[in-house]
C-alpha cells in the first residue's frame, strides 16, 4: 500500500526537515511506501524510509519560467515522483488540461513516477455516478494510459478538506472502475484521517491514500502508515 502526504503550502524547509527526523523513526519498519510532498522550497535528500516527492512541476529541464521550477531542480535531491493534476492546481491556480498534460508527457519521457490527481466536484457527484466517471475519464483523456510509472489519485474535490468523504460503497465503484480503465493502482483522497483509513484502505479497489491535514503532523501521519500496514493486502 501506498500512503502519501501532501504538505500543499504548509511547512518551513527547517520545519519539514524536523517532521522528517521524526516520522522516520515512527515509520522505519512499516511495509507501507511512504511518500511525503513538501513545498518547493523544502525538497531535500531522502534520509531512508520516507520518499520525497514534488508537488508540481514546470515540464522542462530548465529554463526562462519564471517561478517555477524543472527537473534540473528536483534531481538534485534524487525526487523521483511528482504529483500533478491536484484540484487546487487546477481550479485555483487555474491549470488547464493541455498543461497538465504536457507535464504528463514531459515527466513520463523521464521516467519519473507521476501521481495523477482526478476528482469531481459536488455538482457532478450529485448527478451520480454515471456522470462521476464520464467527468474522470475526461480528465484522462490526454494522458497516455499505456505509461507504466504511474498511479492515479481518486480525490473528489467536495471531499478535500472538508471532513466529507463518499461513501465506501462510492469510493469502491469508482476505484474499480479507474482501475479497470488505466490498469494502475488508485488511491483515494479526500478527508483522509486515522479514523477512516482502516476502512477506506479494506476496499478491494484502493492501493492507498493521499493525505492533506492529516499528513501535517508527523505522529498523526505514522498512525494512518501503522493502520495501512494492518490492513496491509
Ligand atoms: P485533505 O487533502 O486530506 O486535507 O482533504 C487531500 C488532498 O488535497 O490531497
Amino acid at each position: 500500500l501506498i500512503v502519501a502526504g501532501n504538505f500543499k503550502t504548509f511547512k518551513t524547509r527547517k520545519g519539514t526537515r524536523e517532521y522528517l527526523e521524526e516520522l522516520e523513526k515512527l515509520v522505519s519498519d512499516s511495509k507501507s511506501e511512504v511518500v511525503v510532498f513538501p513545498p518547493a522550497t523544502a525538497i531535500q535528500d531522502r534520509i531512508e524510509k520516507v520518499e520525497i516527492g514534488t508537488q508540481n512541476l514546470y515540464p522542462t529541464k530548465n529554463g526562462a519560467f519564471t517561478g517555477e521550477i524543472g527537473l534540473e531542480q528536483i534531481e538534485e535531491f534524487g525526487i523521483k515522483t511528482v504529483l500533478l493534476g491536484h484540484s487546487e492546481r487546477r481550479d485555483i491556480l487555474n491549470e488547464s488540461e493541455d498543461l497538465i498534460a504536457q507535464k504528463f508527457r514531459f515527466y513520463s519521457k523521464e521516467k519519473l513516477r507521476i501521481v495523477f490527481c482526478v476528482g469531481e466536484n459536488l455538482e457532478i457527484r450529485e448527478s451520480g455516478e454515471d456522470e462521476v466517471f464520464k467527468f474522470l475519464q475526461n480528465q484522462l483523456i490526454n494522458i497516455n494510459l499505456d505509461y507504466e510509472n504511474f498511479v492515479i489519485a481518486y480525490e473528489p474535490i467536495w471531499a478535500i478538506g472538508t471532513g466529507f468523504t463518499p461513501t465506501l460503497e462510492q469510493i469502491e465503484t469508482i476505484a474499480k472502475k479507474l482501475k479497470e480503465l488505466t490498469g494502475k493502482d488508485v488511491l483515494y483522497g479526500g478527508s483522509v484521517k486515522p479514523e477512516n483509513v482502516a476502512d477506506i484502505l479494506s476496499q478491494k479497489s484502493v492501493s492507498g491514500v493521499l493525505v492533506g491535514g492529516a499528513s501535517l503532523k508527523a505522529d498523526q501521519f505514522a498512525k494512518i502508515v501503522k493502520i495501512a500496514d494492518e490492513v496491509s493486502k
